[in-house]
């Protein structure tokens, strides 16, 4: 029987029925746990463009509030990050005093290099503390960061480089996966040489694994900087002023710019861990996940500490690092409360240790709760969980547009009952429906496109990066007054959320938000290639994986094997290694309709069913049939656990 931990009943319906009848009143209570420097004038306001803005009026600073206020409460002497790297055989501890310590000092580093409120600073880091340093160093100064995930190659980081125009670039030495070292000078190097607007310095954190080349005038030791460099007050900036932009995936080959602003994504980060967490301050937080990710800004470095929790920095893996007990030992040697990854790590854990031998020699009864996002929580995956854990497990789903969960079980007002493969209910102030290509809302249990009706709660993202046309087009102009989510889902007669998938190109692989369009572009460069198709089919272990329909063209000649393993090295090298893009095939023909649109769905239900329907739309059937003989012959279909 899972102890609930005696949490409050019957408060969800109350909570949520005030986010929506009375926002303002409602997020104007939350907005009054933060210590402001000037209280919102108004808590919610449209702008003449439409958009909605909250807090307009407010000032405050992010990293004060997650840093110095703290040390000012008397947590001065708590740790703030713990940094267990595996990989490296390091533990460290970083106080909230010394934290501010660290991170009043790297601010001084960047305003040495010239930084101000409103300049943009790319963040291309591995999983070390300094990472989060960077990033609070940023918001103190009232700069926008932008954390560009260390898996990524330099194309992909050249893109968001000319996108956000920095004026700095903070990178290590190295990254370090597993036993690979992976030096990442040399692609900041190679970035910097692709883009159009290079950054007029860079700050280098060297790690003893590897020494980087420096550039004289550009490039910067971070230490030395750091030895010079005089502490640095948060500067006071308004609600609505960016704190950071993340890009992510959309379905083209231009990642999105999301911006998240810094009053409301305060707030927002508070009333999740007090409501969808339950985490309290003095708990010790642990999201096994990226900095480079959502997850990472919201839930290693932002929330965790809004919260005056202790948050965990792990370098590693779920395996490898060095077996599939890192998970338990770390929960158990840093009494971790509640632990937040993706359902793959687990898949990875199952896969190594299926009777959780490496558990065994773990005490890991500090936590209360596990929670899982990023993807579908597969069911097999939650039934192997809630058999082998005494806790509660909970999946929740969001976005890296909204910032934190769209729905979840809300551990901190009221627990329901989980039903597996659903992420439960509407968290407070996000009102989801299903609708039909006509928009309208379906009955319960039906499928459809999930929409949010807007506005949009506190956190989410109020525009994209200089592109606010591309905002409307990809969001709000599909059903007028709804937030478009890109996901499909239903919701059943119990008011319980089902979310099955993505219903655009974006692909989902091991947690990694990717775009099929984005590879479609790369490989339409290729020399032999006339048309193609990228779709995520299933794998066991990533969820999906994407795999290459190709037609050549008509006269190019190449071997499947030879172009299979070009187009293998193109997307490695132009968005990278996590890709996990290993197959391509040639074809003759690829499905369309009858107006031209390549059928990527019935491609991607052949790679993974048997009697898949054949689409009304289709031009030719009979493509169909050879498709079909390609992918067999090439054990497409049969691909999971071929690497
Ligand atoms: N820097 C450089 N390379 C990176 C990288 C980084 N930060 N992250 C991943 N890569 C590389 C890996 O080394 C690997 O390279 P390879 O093809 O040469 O082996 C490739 O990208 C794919 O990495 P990954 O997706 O991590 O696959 P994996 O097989 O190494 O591990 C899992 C599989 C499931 C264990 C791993 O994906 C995992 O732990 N996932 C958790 C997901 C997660 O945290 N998601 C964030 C949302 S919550
Ligand atoms: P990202 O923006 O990288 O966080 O990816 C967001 C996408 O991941 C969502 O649109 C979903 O497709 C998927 N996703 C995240 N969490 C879940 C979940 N709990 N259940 C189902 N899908 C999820």
């Amino acid at each position: 029987m899972i102890d609930y931990g005696g949490l409050q009943m019957g408060k969800y319906q109350q909570t949520f029925q005030e986010a929506i009848n009375n926002p303002e009143g409602f997020w104007h209570k939350q907005a009054n746990l933060l210590a402001w420097y000037d209280f919102p004038k108004n808590i919610l306001t449209q702008e003449e463009n439409g958009t909605y803005r909250w807090f307009k009026g407010g000032k405050l600073n992010t990293c004060y509030l997650a840093v110095d206020y703290h040390v000012e409460q008397g947590r001065g002497n708590q740790a703030a990050l713990i940094y267990d790297s595996p990989v490296t055989n390091t533990k460290r501890h970083i106080t909230f005093a010394e934290l501010k310590e660290q991170v009043s000092h790297f601010a001084g580093v960047l305003k040495h290099l010239g930084v101000e409120k409103g300049d943009r600073v790319v963040i291309y880091m591995p999983m070390i503390p300094e990472a989060a340093v960077a990033m609070l160093a940023c918001a103190r100064l009232g700069a926008i960061h932008s954390v560009v995930f260390g898996g990524f190659a330099p194309h992909e980081l050249a893109i968001r480089i000319d996108d956000a125009k920095p004026k700095v670039i903070v990178s290590a030495s190295c990254g370090i996966e597993v036993q690979k070292v992976i030096p990442y000078k040399p692609m900041v190097d190679e970035a910097i040489k692709l883009c159009n607007h290079p950054p007029q310095a860079t700050v280098i954190y060297k790690r003893p694994q590897v020494e980087p080349t420096l550039q004289a005038g550009r490039d910067h030791d971070w230490a030395e900087l750091m030895s010079l460099a005089d502490p640095v007050d948060p500067v006071i900036v308004d609600a609505t002023d960016p704190l950071y932009i993340l890009y992510t995936s959309g379905t083209t080959g231009k990642p999105k710019g999301v911006v998240r602003t810094n009053g409301d994504h305060a707030v927002a980060m508070k009333f999740s861990m007090n409501t969808v967490y339950n985490a309290q301050p003095g708990e010790v937080y642990w999201a096994a996940s990226d900095v480079g990710w959502v997850v990472g800004h919201s839930y290693i470095v932002y929330a965790p500490l809004l919260q005056g929790c202790t948050s965990i920095i792990f370098e590693g893996k779920p395996v490898r690092t060095p077996d599939p007990g890192t998970f338990w030992r770390i929960m158990a040697e840093h009494k971790v409360n509640i632990f937040f990854t993706a359902p793959t790590a687990f898949r990875a854990i199952k896969k190594e240790d299926p009777d959780l031998k490496f558990k065994q020699p773990h005490d890991i009864s500090s936590l209360k709760t596990l929670f899982l996002a990023g993807e579908r929580l597969d069911p097999p995956t939650y039934e192997w969980l809630k058999s082998n854990l005494s806790v509660p497990v909970v999946d929740h789903w969001w976005q890296t547009e909204t910032g934190w969960a769209i729905v979840c079980n809300p551990m901190g007002l009221e627990v329901f009952s989980p039903k597996s493969g659903s992420a439960t209910k509407p968290t407070p102030g996000f009102q989801v429906e299903i609708l039909d290509d006509e928009g309208n809302p379906t009955n319960p249990g039906e499928s459809g496109s999930i929409a949010i009706k807007l506005p949009l709660p506190p956190g989410c993202l109020p525009t994209l990066w200089q592109d606010h046309e591309r905002f409307k087009e990809s969001y709000l102009k599909h059903y007028p007054g709804y937030y478009l989510t890109g996901d499909g889902g239903f919701i059943d007669e119990d008011g319980y959320v089902f979310v099955m998938g993505r219903i655009d190109d974006v692909i989902n692989v091991a947690g990694h938000r990717l775009s099929t369009g984005e590879m479609e572009e790369l490989i339409g460069a290729h020399w032999a290639v006339a048309e193609c198709a990228v779709v995520g089919i299933h794998d066991d272990l990533k969820g999906q994986v994407p795999i290459g329909l190709v037609v050549l063209k008509d006269d190019a000649e190449i071997e499947n094997e030879v172009m299979e393993k070009e187009l293998v090295a193109m997307i490695r090298h132009e968005i990278g290694a996590v890709a996990s893009f290993k197959h391509a095939v040639m074809v003759k023909r690829l499905p369309k309709t009858r107006s031209g649109k390549i059928l990527r769905k019935t491609i991607r239900r052949m790679a993974s069913e048997t009697n898949v329907p054949v689409p009304a739309t289709i031009d030719d059937p009979a493509i169909l049939g050879e498709i079909q003989n390609t992918m067999e012959s090439h054990k497409i279909g049969q691909y999971s656990g071929i690497k």
